[in-house]
């Protein structure tokens, strides 16, 4: 039997095509291992999003073909490369990696992984010299319910990719060119898979794709008989997503991450506020509050834009939390503008926040634009951010203390709220008597950082002092 291991990198997206690779691997027949050392094929599953992720998928690409040549038994090993840099680059990678790869495949073949597996053993025999490029270039493929997939996630969570693709023009990304348009599932196969999911004890389905608030969108555009202009479209079928996740029976949270700030509307903020299985979290990506960054950026919203969103967005749900993210060191940006995005973040008082240094990547707009920021400049900025952001950061945390909080279990002492999505976000530390994987109501009692210290209800450090020490 064919033993193969998977080594996924990158974002939840490409997360969930590995939980497709091994789906596909089981349905086989063959075994999927964690140890890439006793595998027969290793599957390395890259990101190629900024220059450091695309160091670390060469540098794992290098470490399995350096421990196959140290292993006598294990030179017969064969390495796939897949995911968004073999999607990216094969064509080139093909010739660089030519000893260490034996496949290239794109986001298209995803479902395939596992007849491409038996022909480069059948390829073997017939002593076939150079890796094989599989990628086709223009990725469209998307899933369904009934895909087959092996979730690696743990139990009580998971990814849900409702679209694939991107539409959106920002200059700074090259994202779009990887995975192609935008491409939406239908309501109901979503529905139907987070059906499944909550049936198998999933406690928390968090909704992804390269911008969730553009769900549906694209099959109004694609109807050229709809009477319904795109624009009054906007957002409804994320809502009758949302409102049809939320009629599902349990008890579950359901996250909405990497919305965009150009496609938000009064009905998707309503809906949030009167679907109460909806985390009070939204995940809002803003990149920048100057209107010449913004402008520059091609994020097609601005300054004024942004500010009255996030006020309507607080106004019509209480208790909402909003993470977003900042890009500084933008070409063009100047202390003037970093000077606006501090005002900004002082008043907005995001509950989580996070800041990339920009990165001048091949292949975009932005990598071509004059004027661009020396490293240590970006650097400085990037700590200036950080800084103001873990000032508030505390400042909230300490607000919160005897706050009624219901949380996610994840493992024995480590909880999360509602407003922390999984792998981005604080905890919350829990006492490990609460059991993994299920909610539980706590009070905080405390804060350290990004983090919150929370006890049951009824128990505070003293008497859990005093209980601990009478057992
Ligand atoms: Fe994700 Fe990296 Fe691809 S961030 S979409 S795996 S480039």
């Amino acid at each position: 039997m064919i033993k193969v291991s998977l080594i996924s990198l990158g974002c939840a997206k490409n997360l969930v095509d590995s939980e497709i690779m091994v789906g596909h691997l089981h349905q086989a027949g063959m075994t999927v291992i964690p140890d890439a050392e006793q595998a027969d094929v290793v599957i390395v599953n890259t990101c190629s999003f900024i220059d450091s992720s695309k160091e670390e998928s060469i540098g794992h690409i290098l470490e399995v073909h350096r421990n196959r040549g140290l292993r006598k038994r294990r030179q017969s090993q064969k390495v796939i490369v897949a995911g968004c840099m073999a999607q990216r680059f094969s064509t080139d990678l093909s010739t660089a990696l030519h000893d260490e790869v034996d496949a290239f495949i794109g986001l298209d073949q995803i479902t395939q992984v596992a007849p491409i597996i038996s022909g480069l053993f059948a390829r073997e025999a017939a002593a076939a010299p150079v890796p094989e490029n599989l990628v086709t270039r223009h990725s469209t493929y998307i899933p369904d319910y009934d895909t087959p997939r092996f979730r690696l996630t743990p139990k009580h969570f998971a990814y849900v990719k409702i679209a694939e693709g991107c539409n959106h023009p920002c200059t700074f990304c090259i994202i779009p060119q990887i995975r192609g348009r935008h491409r939406s599932r239908t309501v109901a196969s979503v529905v139907a898979e987070a059906r499944q999911l909550v049936t198998e004890g999933v406690r928390e389905l968090n909704l992804i794709s390269q911008d969730t608030t553009f769900f549906g969108m694209d099959t109004w555009a694609e109807r050229p008989n709809s009477r319904t202009p795109v624009d009054s479209a906007r957002g409804t079928a994320l809502t009758t997503l949302l409102r049809q996740l939320n009629a599902i029976e349990g008890d579950f949270w359901i996250r909405l991450l990497y919305t965009h700030p150009a496609h938000w509307s009064d009905e998707l903020i309503r809906t949030i506020a009167e679907c109460p299985k909806v985390a009070r979290y939204i995940d809002i990506p803003l990149q920048h509050i100057s209107d010449r960054m913004l402008g520059a950026m091609q994020r097609e919203t601005g300054g004024g834009y942004i500010r009255d969103l996030l006020g309507r967005i607080r106004a019509g749900i209480p208790g909402i939390a909003i993470r977003t993210t900042f890009i500084t060191g933008f070409p063009g940006e100047t202390d003037a503008d970093v000077d606006e995005l501090c005002t900004f973040i002082r008043e907005t008082r995001f509950e989580r926040l996070g800041v990339f240094r920009y990165s001048q990547e091949e292949g975009t707009r932005a990598a071509k634009l004059d004027r661009q920021v020396p490293a240590k400049t970006k650097e400085a900025r990037w700590r200036r951010l950080m800084a103001l952001q873990q000032e508030i950061a505390a400042e909230l945390g300490a607000g919160q203390v005897g706050r009624r909080l219901r949380v996610l279990v994840e493992e024995p002492g480590i909880a999360r709220g509602e407003a922390d999505a999984p792998d981005i976000d604080g905890r919350v530390y829990v006492p490990r008597s609460l059991p993994a994987g299920e909610f539980a109501d706590v009070t905080i009692t405390g804060s350290e950082g990004y983090d919150l210290l929370a006890l049951p209800p009824g128990e505070t450090p003293a008497v859990r002092r005093a209980a601990r020490q009478a057992q």
